[in-house]
């Protein structure tokens, strides 16, 4: 198994509300990263594990928006915060997009996702290391153990409805 490299340092790993599941799929999604870059052309295993990664971070954006972004969103002091990331899974949209549409058997597909990979492990590090420590103060133990049950419920019909339409 490729080895993931390094994860940066968040107080949110392990943490029993959304945070520690958000940074739990963080974590899986880094390592989906960094086994595809080990992969070749159009082979059966890149084809696989490109599939799953389009589907999870899709779904896990969607279900991100849902739980926590949309509330975050409707308070003006942190409204910027999630305006910021909602931006970014758009980018993340396009940019899984181009690459969806790249040969995978030409060398332009690696370069494109090397591009994909670096700007999702920025989305996810911001996210980790900034976004979520503002907008967490602004919210109370109860709207953080509400929103996980929220993330938990979209989590699977977000990836199943992004794998339908890829
Ligand atoms: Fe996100
Ligand atoms: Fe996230």
């Amino acid at each position: 198994m490729a080895s993931i490299g390094s994860k940066p340092v968040t107080k949110f790993r392990g943490d029993p509300a959304i945070f520690g599941t958000l940074v739990e799929d963080h974590d899986h999604h880094r390592q989906l990263l960094a086994q595809i870059e080990q992969t070749h052309g159009a082979s059966t295993e890149r084809k696989q594990l490109f599939a799953e990664l389009t589907a999870e971070i899709k779904g896990h954006a969607a279900a991100e928006e849902q739980a926590l972004w949309s509330t975050v969103l409707r308070k003006p002091e942190i409204t910027e915060d999630g305006r910021h990331a909602v931006a970014e899974h758009k980018e993340m949209d396009d940019l899984l997009e181009e690459l969806a549409a790249t040969d995978m058997a030409t060398g332009g597909w690696l370069l494109k996702f090397k591009k994909v990979k670096e700007e999702y492990l920025h989305h996810i590090k911001e996210e980790e290391q900034e976004l979520f420590v503002s907008v967490e103060k602004k919210l109370s133990k109860d709207d953080k153990s509400y929103m996980d049950s929220i993330f938990k419920q979209r989590k699977g019909a977000e990836k199943a409805k992004a794998r339908k339409a890829s």
